[in-house]
């Protein structure tokens, strides 16, 4: 049941994000060619279903959304090439198959994901049939969510701070991780004129499950199949990286995964209406392989 409208979810989001930079007949840019490559070649896209469902939840039945959910897999993915690069991660595949650098080049790959967050804030700007103000509140919260202060800092303790305890720890995931998370939830709630209560609950859901998927991203790094996870596995340990398994072992991760889960599940409770593709979604993740 959950398999079948993820699945639906993903063809209507798929479907759109190919629509973005494909122009019949346009001369071939490389550019474009190497962000559609990264975009169109296969994640989870849970951000944007997120985003839907937090649209859907607060009362929207309409697809007046779909565009800002695809600008956030489009900030996604810039984040994803980027953070591939020899001077970050330096790992040479993602999503199953080579890196965007790899295929071609470090600085193309560096304007793809520069083109891919500038194009996302264009997308958004297109949100049609919706008051300008929700559109613009949801644009400002996605970009601070994004920038040195949300996921770009994040990005900067990750490669440039020593973490030595959990506390800095689990505030490098609310950054890197949790804040993009949090913004499609949030844009959902905005953009469906949702009230400050569902705003806050939608805040709280998503720093939590961002926790969980942190942890179980990390988790796998060590323990995952590099064929099923279509990323090398050992990426952390190659640069150092202290991360949730290396700081407090497999067991006490595998224990806060699923406290930081069940958080996420209460605070799904404070919304009115049908929150089962999402609670389901979220456990999805916790057990994930991938
Ligand atoms: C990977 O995100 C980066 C992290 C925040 C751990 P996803 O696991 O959502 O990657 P895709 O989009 O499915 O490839
Ligand atoms: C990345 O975290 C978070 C981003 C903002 C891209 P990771 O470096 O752990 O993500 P993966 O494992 O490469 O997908
Ligand atoms: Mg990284
Ligand atoms: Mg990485
Ligand atoms: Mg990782």
């Amino acid at each position: 049941m959950i398999d079948g409208i993820l699945e639906e979810y993903r063809i209507k989001i798929e479907s759109r994000l190919d629509m973005f930079n494909a122009l019949p007949g346009q001369p071939y840019d490389p550019v474009i060619d190497a962000a559609r490559y990264s975009l169109l070649n296969g994640g989870k896209r849970i951000r944007p279903i997120i985003l839907l469902e937090f649209y859907r939840l607060c009362g929207a039945d309409d697809d007046c959304a779909y565009n800002f959910a695809c600008a956030v897999e489009m900030v996604h993915t810039y984040s994803l090439i980027h953070d591939d690069l020899p001077c970050m991660d330096d790992d040479d595949m993602r999503r199953g198959k080579p890196s965007c650098h790899i295929r071609y080049g470090e600085g193309m790959a560096l304007l793809a994901g520069d083109d891919l967050l500038t194009e996302a804030f264009a997308v958004c700007a297109k949100t049609l049939g919706l008051p300008q103000e929700r559109v613009v509140k949801a644009i400002s919260y996605l970009a601070s969510a994004v920038g040195s202060s949300g996921m770009i800092g994040g990005q900067v303790i990750d490669t440039s701070v020593s973490v030595e305890n959990e506390q800095m720890l689990f505030r490098m995931y609310s950054l890197k991780t949790c804040a993009l998370i949090r913004a499609a939830a949030v844009c959902g709630v905005i953009l469906a004129g949702g009230s400050d209560e569902q705003l806050k609950s939608a805040e709280n859901y998503a720093e939590n499950l961002g926790l969980a998927f942190q942890i179980i991203d990390d988790l796998l790094d060590v323990d995952g199949n590099s064929e099923v996870i279509g990323k090398p596995v050992g990426s952390d340990d190659k640069n150092g990286k202290n991360t949730a398994v290396r700081l407090l072992g497999e067991s006490r991760c595998r224990a806060l995964a699923n406290q930081y889960t069940e958080n996420a599940l209460l605070a799904l409770n404070s919304f009115d209406g049908n929150t089962e593709t999402l609670k389901a979604l979220t456990e999805l993740l916790l057990i994930r392989e991938k």
